[in-house]
């Protein structure tokens, strides 16, 4: 099947509307999720719920929601904090971009909405991080609006309800999707309506083996009706993550290891991490490029044994890392954005998972693919 079809949609009837809205309604009263975020309409708290499932799953995101909350319960809160320690609250959770613009947006609503968020489309598309299917659940789930959410969930339910074969990765398949959504939102109750079409995406109208004879609206789904459920929705394939070889240095200088901070931009723009440097294919000496790069910044290195290799995959980049210890020999001036860091203080820094994995491997000897400090006389 081809990824374009411009079959166009035929305008639901009003009867046809009631009823869905009725099923969908009467099903997520029966079966909503008692989810943190559901507990009250504080749209602060559904902000920061809907910037944390960007991308993760809800099962994952629940602990860090109800730790994030008791951290920073309010905007006042999150705007008086320093972004090391929102970034530290967000450790492990990925995408960390996400919690810096919403660090920086909630700054702008406290600063300029005497910390309301403020319940106008316009203003809230322009924070930082909000885009359309954000700004459109805090609108409907916390004052009621009714305005559109259409995230992942919502794409694969409406492509199923009305048997549409648009590609969801296009822009303009967003907007037509947005319009019918629109046509469909109760004005009681937009917030609930918009909870449900994901509740129902994420329990029911699943992306494999839909629950289909479980479903509230089965008589109303033209796919099931076409028996064509699982076709849709159509997307055409994303490219895959680009690998790339990486090695990072465990570079010891008496009981201390070395931190370095990532560029601001970029891939885990601003994080700290172990030294990283791009590797050739076929590196001659295991950490070779390493040593060369720190030789310029007037750091000597003697080079160790390869501790271990591990694979981590980011949206656009697949890294395999190649862990090499070493030893710092004598040093010029280091860098800004490095720090000597005691083995048990490593833990006070916000590392990504990528460079958590290889300090557990670093630590932890029965990781380690080489023996530890093996023919390495101290
Ligand atoms: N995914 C994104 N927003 C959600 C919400 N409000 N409830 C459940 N899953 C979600």
């Amino acid at each position: 099947m081809g990824g374009k079809d411009h079959r166009s949609i035929q305008a639901p009837d009003d009867d046809w509307i009631q009823a869905v809205r009725k099923k969908l309604l009467d099903w997520y009263d029966q079966n909503r999720r008692d989810l943190p975020w559901r507990k009250n309409k504080d749209p602060y708290r559904i902000w920061v719920s809907e910037i944390m499932l960007q991308q993760t799953r809800v099962d994952t995101v629940i602990p860090y929601y109800e730790r994030f909350m008791s951290l920073f319960p309010t905007p006042g809160e999150l705007a008086a904090a320093d972004e090391e320690e929102v970034i530290k609250a967000w450790e492990g959770l990925g995408y960390y971009s996400r919690a810096r613009n919403l660090h920086t947006a909630v700054k702008e609503v406290v600063e300029t909405y005497g910390g309301v968020v403020p319940d106008d489309p316009e203003a809230v598309s322009r924070l930082k991080g909000v885009g359309p299917y954000t700004a459109g659940a805090i609108l409907s789930i916390a004052y009621n609006r009714p305005v559109p959410a259409v995230d992942g969930n919502v794409f694969r339910v409406l492509s199923r309800w009305f048997a549409l074969r648009d590609d969801v990765t296009r822009s303009s398949t967003r907007r037509k999707f947005e319009e019918l959504d629109r046509l469909l939102i109760p004005e009681d109750r937009p917030g609930d309506f918009n909870q449900a079409l994901m509740e129902l995406g994420a329990l029911i109208c699943t992306p494999v083996s839909p629950a289909c004879e479980g479903c509230p609206v089965q008589g109303e789904c033209r796919a099931r009706h076409e028996g064509i459920q699982a076709e849709l929705p159509v997307k055409t394939r994303g490219k895959p993550p680009v690998p790339v070889r990486m090695t990072f240095g465990w570079i010891m200088k008496d009981s201390r290891v070395l931190l370095q901070r990532r560029p601001p931009e970029g891939l885990l723009g601003g994080m700290w991490g172990l030294p990283t440097v791009e590797s050739l294919p076929e590196e001659p000496v295991p950490g070779g490029a390493l040593r060369d790069q720190w030789a310029t910044l007037g750091l000597k290195l003697e080079l160790g044994t390869v501790v271990g290799e591990l694979e981590h995959v980011f949206s656009h980049r697949r890294w395999f890392v190649t862990l090499v210890e070493g030893w710092c020999l004598s040093e010029e001036n280091l860098p800004e954005n490095c720090r000597w860091v005691e083995e048990k203080d490593i833990e006070q820094y916000a590392l990504p998972n990528v460079y958590r994995k290889a300090v557990r491997m670093a630590l932890d000897p029965p990781l380690r693919s080489h023996g530890f400090r093996q023919g390495r006389l101290f």
